[in-house]
């Protein structure tokens, strides 16, 4: 394949871009949670058009989009209640946070079963965000999956949790990345009715084919999404989505049924530990190894 010296320029910026947020990304993940887009977080940010209004996350779940970007202004949204508290106990009341998890984890390593069973069962009697926050960091593999009746089923991780000293460091700069967002628990649609011209908003949805057991008892319309977004670039807002990419054997593209003309540009992210083995063809699309997600743009 032959490079042109402007796809060659555009590559290189894109990696400066890359590399900046690499440096700047959070060092460690408040919540550890298996849907997170911690690990490349600094590559999505990178393709963003940063001269914005207001930064928009109607999906913010662990907010490691939102963390790396850490925007001036935002509004940032997601249906599940108890994260939701979580985001306001950060930003209204840190040392709870702190102090509820050195409480648990100082306990956990004497009796840890009995210890995570008492908290799975105080959690799915009455949801919240200090019980979602330890049975994150201490379920199965981050796999915080919940039953059409909204109970988190994971089981206890055989791994040992980070260390109260550790979470409280986190605590304490994962805070400053998100003090100019105001935290929303509802819809998406009506945290991107928010949206006002020269706004960016960032859309990482349940996918289509991998995540409905993660979000079982939440409800989600992708059709209705692709209108809201449509909307939204209509009003001059810049929509970027992050949505299935390939399955694993990475021989079938996932079908979304997206209409023409929403959206100009369509990036395969390369999700594995290298970025650097992507090139651009036909000026459109980025074609990465390991590919297994696409990120999407209206601009
Ligand atoms: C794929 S996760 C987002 C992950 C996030 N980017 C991160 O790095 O952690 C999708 C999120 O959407 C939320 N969600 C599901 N249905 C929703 C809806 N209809 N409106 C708003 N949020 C919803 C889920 O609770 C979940 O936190």
């Amino acid at each position: 394949m032959e490079l042109r010296i402007d796809d060659i320029f555009k590559t290189m910026r894109a990696e400066m871009k890359q590399a900046s947020f690499f440096d700047s990304r959070p060092k460690g993940q408040l919540l550890k949670w298996i849907g997170s887009k911690y690990k490349y977080a600094y590559i999505i940010v990178s393709y963003f058009d940063l001269k914005y209004n207001k930064y928009i996350e109607p999906f913010v779940g662990t907010g490691a989009i939102l963390a790396t970007l850490s925007p001036k202004i935002a509004i940032a949204g997601d249906t599940l209640k108890p994260l939701i508290e979580i985001w306001k106990l950060l930003q209204d009341d840190p040392q709870r946070l702190i102090d509820y998890y050195a409480n648990v984890i100082n306990k956990y390593s004497f009796d840890r079963e009995k210890i995570y069973t008492e908290i799975l069962k105080k959690y799915n009697s009455l949801p919240n965000g200090l019980d979602l926050l330890i049975l994150s960091r201490t379920c199965y593999g981050g796999v915080v999956r919940f039953t059409k009746e909204g109970k988190m089923s994971t089981p206890i991780g055989p791994h040992k949790p980070i260390p109260p000293k550790t979470f409280a460091d986190r605590v304490i700069d994962w805070r400053e990345r998100v003090k100019g967002t105001t935290f929303v628990n509802q819809p998406f649609i009506k945290t991107m009715a928010l949206a006002r011209d020269g706004d960016l908003i960032y859309c990482d949805p349940p996918y289509i084919e991998s995540q409905s057991i993660l979000y079982g008892s939440q409800y989600f319309e992708f059709k209705k999404l692709i209108e809201e977004i449509k909307r939204c670039k209509e009003i001059g807002a810049k929509v970027a989505l992050s949505i299935d990419g390939k399955k694993k054997s990475g021989k079938r593209v996932v079908n979304l049924n997206i209409p023409t003309g929403i959206f100009e540009r369509e990036i395969y992210l390369d999700c594995g530990s290298s970025m650097l083995k992507r090139f651009q063809v036909n000026g459109k699309t980025m074609v990465g190894e390991d590919v297994s997600e696409r990120l999407l743009l209206t601009w």
